[in-house]
C-alpha cells in the first residue's frame, strides 16, 4: 500500500475526530490508535513515534541500565522500533504492547523480518488495564504515550503493578504547561499530536509517586521536541505543496501554522521533552504496626 493510497484514510479519520465526544475516553484512546495506525504517519515521523528517535531510546536505556535477558514491557508500543532496538542492542526480551491492532500487525511482521520473534512479542492492550501479571517484568520503557492517555494515574498504576519489586521504569514524553495551549490544540487532534493533554514536569513525577514508584532521574531533552515539531511542519508544508487531490478537505496552512506556534511554545519554555527514571522499591513498605 502506498502512501497516497491511505490519504483517504487519513481524511475520513479526520471527520471521525470531528464526530468524537472528547470526553469519552474509550472513544479517545480509539482515535488516537487509529490515528498512529496510519501509514502516513511514518512519512511525518519515521519509524520512531517519539522525538529523539533512536539516540533517545539508547540514553533511556543506559539511564535505566537495562541488563541483557531482562523482560521488559514496551507500554504503547507503537509498530514496535523501541522494543527492536532494545532486543537487538540490549539483549533483552521485550513485549510490546499497543492499543491500535495495526501498529501490533505491523510490530510483529517487523519482529519476524529482523529473526527476534522468538524474543519480541507484541499485544494489542489498553495501557490502562495490561494484560499482564503482577510483578512479572524487570523493566518498562514508555515512550511519547502518556500524554496521550486520558486517565494517567490508572496507566502509572498498572505500570507499577506489573513492574517487579526493585524494578525500573522509564518514560520520555512530551511535557507542557497547560496554560500555553493554543485553544485549537486543546481537541482530540491536539491529543494524537500528543500535546493536548500533556502535563507540567512536576505533574508527570507526582503521578509516577502516587503510583508507590520512586522517581531517581529527570532530564530535559526539550530540543528532541523542537526537531519534531519542525520536521512535521517541513513534511506538512510539501503535502501543501504537493497539493494532492484527497488532501483537499484538510486545512494543512492552518496545520503548518499551529506547527508553528507548538514550536514557539516550546523556544519560549513552555513545553519540552522529558526523560524520567523510576524505580519500585525492592520491597513492598509494611504496614506500620502500631504498638500500644
Ligand atoms: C506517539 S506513539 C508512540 C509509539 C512508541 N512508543 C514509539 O515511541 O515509537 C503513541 C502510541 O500509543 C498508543 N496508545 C495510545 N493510547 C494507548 C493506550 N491506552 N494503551 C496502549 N497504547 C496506546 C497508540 O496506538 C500509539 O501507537
Amino acid at each position: 500500500m502506498t502512501t497516497t493510497d491511505t490519504l483517504p484514510s487519513l481524511v475520513q479519520l479526520a471527520q471521525r475526530f470531528q464526530a468524537v465526544n472528547g470526553d469519552d475516553p474509550e472513544a479517545v484512546k480509539a482515535c488516537c490508535a487509529a490515528a498512529y495506525g496510519l501509514d502516513l504517519v511514518a512519512l511525518f515521523l519515521g519509524d520512531s513515534y517519539h522525538p529523539g528517535g533512536a539516540a533517545l531510546t539508547r540514553r533511556l536505556a543506559d539511564a535505566m541500565e537495562l541488563r541483557a535477558l531482562d523482560r521488559v514491557l514496551d507500554a504503547a508500543a507503537g509498530v514496535g522500533t523501541t522494543a527492536l532496538l532494545l532486543a537487538r542492542e540490549r539483549g533483552v526480551d521485550v513485549i510490546g504492547v499497543d492499543l491500535g491492532e495495526v501498529q501490533v500487525a505491523r510490530a510483529r511482521g517487523r519482529a519476524r523480518r529482523f529473526g527476534l520473534a522468538d524474543r519480541v512479542g507484541f499485544e494489542v492492550g489498553d495501557a490502562e488495564r495490561l494484560p499482564l501479571g503482577d510483578g512479572s517484568v524487570d523493566a518498562i520503557v514508555c515512550e511519547c504515550a502518556l500524554c496521550t492517555f486520558p486517565d494517567k494515574a490508572a496507566a502509572a498504576a498498572e505500570l507499577a503493578r506489573v513492574l517487579r519489586p526493585g524494578g525500573r521504569l522509564g518514560i520520555t514524553d512530551v511535557w507542557l504547561d497547560p496554560e500555553r495551549l493554543d485553544r485549537e490544540l486543546r481537541g482530540l487532534a491536539g491529543r494524537v499530536a500528543c500535546l493536548a493533554d500533556a502535563r507540567p514536569i512536576a505533574e508527570i513525577t507526582d503521578t509516577v509517586s502516587r503510583a508507590g514508584l520512586s522517581v531517581t532521574r529527570v532530564e530535559r531533552h526539550d530540543d528532541a521536541l523542537l526537531e519534531t515539531i519542525d520536521q512535521v511542519e517541513t513534511r506538512l508544508r510539501a503535502l501543501r505543496l504537493a497539493d494532492l487531490p484527497p488532501l483537499r478537505g484538510l486545512d494543512l496552512r492552518r496545520g503548518v501554522e499551529l506547527a508553528r506556534r507548538a514550536a514557539e511554545v516550546v523556544r519560549c519554555g513552555d513545553a519540552g521533552y522529558v526523560l524520567l527514571v523510576a524505580t519500585r522499591p525492592p520491597m513492598d513498605t509494611p504496614c506500620a504496626v502500631s504498638s500500644t
